[in-house]
């Protein structure tokens, strides 16, 4: 398997001597499709997070003492794509940051529309596609049953908005070279409706790049009719809606919805090993997220400091723990919220504060992950309220590392693929801030039998579909994944 993303599972920086390092990334893609690459002995292609000047320079191995599972990640297995930083700034914030984020999650206006970064964007994707050619072939040429034989067919996996053009260039370059090979999207954010869509100028050749592939996934069913919709509507495709599929080109392109998990046992074992961090005299709201203006942390607060006023009876009890990672931090929106975040903190601090107790404990920057598993496992609420979201790992992290009886309560926005398959949680429209208000109210004071009965049907679902499930279902809707079943049939 090759996999294709905009970012390498981890970021190089220099150390003091200038020597280059790994830093692991965060983000869903990274968390899920990290042990997929490793376990399966495959190669990935994407940027490695800074701009290596000497060609020659090569990526290091990682640090004996990482445990994330991007350590087993060989740099012979690394495919690092170098471009230009200012056609890389363009397309990247630009393009992917400033346009493409903000539309995708129906937020139109916080997007700004420019000629540039759309040219740049072409051009970046046209490097990561040349870079995909380069690396099949060298696949294909170490192994040279591959394509002759028929079997054992390479497959590639290219992931998110950032690449929406690549797979049709990897399909034209791969058919001139001769070279059978299968081509696999997922996207990881939603797939708005068309008439968010089609503001955007150039979404024909957004949706002809995505058909370049065999299969396209999306987290959930309905981001993929939006998808159905906007290849009939652009395109003027024939699409068979109930089948999910779209005729272009000649060829018949699936389209699956194949919702995300997580390394469910990897996380439970984490919360089975981690030392206590949180003290126990109140009860934890806890809050995990890149600090994004699509995870709704403003009104979150406002939220948890409408709780304050309505039930004082939490004062003193009760603290939110919110940990936000800094991310984009280039682009204005980010820096905004940065800010707006600091201030608001800063102003429930000073109202609520008293000598004993600090209503919201607020870490900018990222925690390691057995101290993220401190903090799930020991929290008695999870607060998962993006205002849009494609599905949000958190979530389910979360319920992995409740491991405590009685467990804690989730609290899920329904504007988060999370919310559409996580049942069992509390559901909570992050846009009205009082009822939002109430439903923490209705988690803090929630009976230890009816937490107990919800936590197990969630932990149950996220055991069992966890990315592992996402992986063979993947494999599967590619037609790559032999089963038991198709053994037996053989047989
Ligand atoms: P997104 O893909 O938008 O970043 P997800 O919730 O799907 O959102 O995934 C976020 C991932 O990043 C999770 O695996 C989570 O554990 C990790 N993460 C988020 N915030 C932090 C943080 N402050 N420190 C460490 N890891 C984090
Ligand atoms: O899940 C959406 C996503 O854009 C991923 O592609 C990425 O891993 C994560 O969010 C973090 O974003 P970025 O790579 O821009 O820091």
């Amino acid at each position: 398997m090759i996999v294709v993303s905009n970012r390498l599972p981890f970021v190089l920086k220099r150390n003091k001597d200038g020597k280059l390092i790994r830093k692991a990334s965060a983000g869903g893609l990274v968390t899920a499709v990290a042990p997929v690459v490793v376990n399966g002995n495959g190669l990935w292609v994407g940027w490695p997070g800074i701009h290596l000047e000497d060609p020659l320079e090569s990526i290091p191995e990682s640090d004996p003492n990482d445990i994330t599972p991007t350590a087993g990640l060989k740099s012979n297995k690394v495919v690092s794509v170098r471009i230009d930083p200012k056609i890389f700034d363009s397309y990247y914030n630009g393009c992917c940051n400033e346009i493409f984020w903000p539309l995708f999650h129906s937020m139109p206006d916080r997007a700004t529309f420019k000629g540039e970064h759309w040219r740049n964007y072409v051009i970046a994707n046209k490097e990561f596609a040349d870079c995909t050619i380069t690396a099949l072939k060298s696949v294909v040429k170490s192994d040279n049953t591959t394509a002759s034989a028929g079997q054992n067919i390479p497959l590639i996996w290219v992931h998110d908005y950032h690449l929406m053009l690549a797979a049709n260039w990897i399909r034209q370059s791969a058919e001139e070279e001769g070279i059978a090979c299968k081509l696999g999207f997922f996207l990881h954010i939603p797939f708005p409706p068309w008439d968010i869509f089609r503001l955007f100028p150039w979404s024909d050749e957004i949706l002809q790049g995505m058909l370049g592939c065999d299969m396209v996934g999306f987290h959930i069913t309905d981001y993929c009719l939006n998808f159905v919709d906007c290849c009939q509507r652009n395109l003027g495709c024939r699409v068979d809606r109930k089948n999910l599929l779209v005729e272009h080109g000649g060829r018949t392109v699936r389209v699956r919805p194949l919702p995300i998990g997580i390394p469910f046992d990897r996380f439970v074992e984490l919360a089975e090993k981690a030392p206590k961090v949180l003290s126990t005299t109140q009860k934890i709201i806890l809050g995990v997220d890149r600090l994004d203006y699509t995870k709704g942390l403003v009104h979150r607060l406002r939220a948890f400091e409408s709780l304050l006023e309505k039930h004082p009876e939490h004062k003193e009890n009760v603290s939110l723990l919110q940990i936000a990672v800094p991310s984009r931090t280039d682009v204005k929106e980010y820096q905004d919220l940065k800010e707006e975040m600091d201030q608001l903190v800063g102003r429930i601090n000073g109202r609520f504060t008293t000598p004993n107790w600090s209503p919201i404990r607020y870490i900018y920057g990222a925690v390691s992950q057995d101290e993220l598993a401190a903090f799930y496992r020991d929290s008695a609420i999870g607060l998962v309220t993006p205002l849009r979201d494609g599905m949000n790992l958190v979530a389910k992290e979360f319920v992995a590392c409740q491991i405590n009886t009685p467990p804690g309560v989730l609290i899920v926005s329904p504007f988060a693929g999370a919310g559409e398959t996580m049942h069992e949680a509390l559901i909570c429209n992050p846009y009205e801030i009082t009822s939002a208000a109430e439903i923490i109210h209705r988690a803090l004071t929630m009976p230890e039998d009816e937490r107990i009965l919800r936590m197990n049907y969630l932990r149950r679902r996220e055991k069992l579909n966890d990315v592992n499930y996402w992986t063979r279902s993947f494999l599967a809707a590619m037609g790559s994944l032999v089963t038991q079943d198709d053994h037996d049939d053989i047989g």
